[in-house]
């Protein structure tokens, strides 16, 4: 048991996969995975064990935003000694040359978040995803067909800037080639980084900041089962 995850040792599987929504977490263990148990109840935030092709995986919700994300990623590192972690979400354009339902592999993520500049004496940190995952990932979206962009993601403290102080906040990120913005890889990939671990986001875009376009429910649902696919091959490939 950890502060928030009431799984015994052992409950919860080396490699996991992240979503935000503690429903997706159910939506992935109810249709890909195998001898399902629920291993954590805590707060709603729920997680599930069960195997992939005969490789056992657990699949963790971790909330919205960073300071969530790592309390999860955190005790799922430091208490159970997870190896692998795939988050699996969606994500803001910041580019008119991206559509919604367009997969992002978050190659590193920028962030407009403190959260991190005490650990490294106020300057930045280039939060960077593990290249192995990546690079399998690139491979195994572009054998099924997918296309899928690698590039930085903007990993924010904020959903809902206020835009009366700037509308067009993204420009400056946009003009340095951040594909979009969401809100938790930074934290992954930095406590991934700290301990050891590998850790890669994979991102649907659910809408586009710059034209306005935005998928349905059902378009988001659809691209997360693709996305899930995406990643379990990915953490179960032998
Ligand atoms: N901003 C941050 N996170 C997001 C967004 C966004 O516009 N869309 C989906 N996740």
């Amino acid at each position: 048991m950890s502060v928030h995850l009431e799984a015994r040792p052992g409950d919860i599987a080396p490699i996991v996969l992240l979503p935000g929504d503690p429903l997706r977490a159910q939506f992935i263990a109810d249709r890909f995975l195998e001898g399902v148990v629920c291993h954590n109840r805590v707060r709603n935030a729920l997680g599930f064990t069960g195997t992939y092709h005969g490789v056992r995986v657990s699949v963790q919700s971790t909330g919205m935003g960073m300071p969530s994300c790592a309390i999860y990623v955190h005790e799922l590192l430091a208490a159970y000694g997870v190896r692998v972690l795939v988050r699996i979400g969606t994500c803001g354009a910041i580019r008119a040359d991206l559509q919604t339902r367009d997969v992002i592999l978050a190659q590193a993520a920028a962030t407009d978040s403190a959260m991190f500049r005490p650990t490294f004496g106020g300057a930045t940190f280039a939060a960077a995803a593990n290249f192995d995952l990546l690079h399998r990932a690139h491979a195994l979206a572009t054998a099924q067909g997918k296309a899928v962009r690698v590039g930085t993601v903007l990993t924010s403290d904020t959903f809902y800037p206020d835009e009366a102080v700037v509308s067009t906040w993204w420009s400056p990120w946009a003009e340095h080639g951040v594909l979009a913005a969401e809100m938790e890889t930074a934290a992954l990939y930095t406590l991934a980084l700290r301990r050891g671990a590998r850790a890669l986001s994979i991102l649907t875009v659910s809408d586009n900041l710059v034209t306005g376009e935005q998928t349905t429910a059902e378009e988001r649902q659809t691209g997360f089962g693709d996305m899930a696919t995406l990643a379990l091959s990915l953490v179960t490939e032998r």
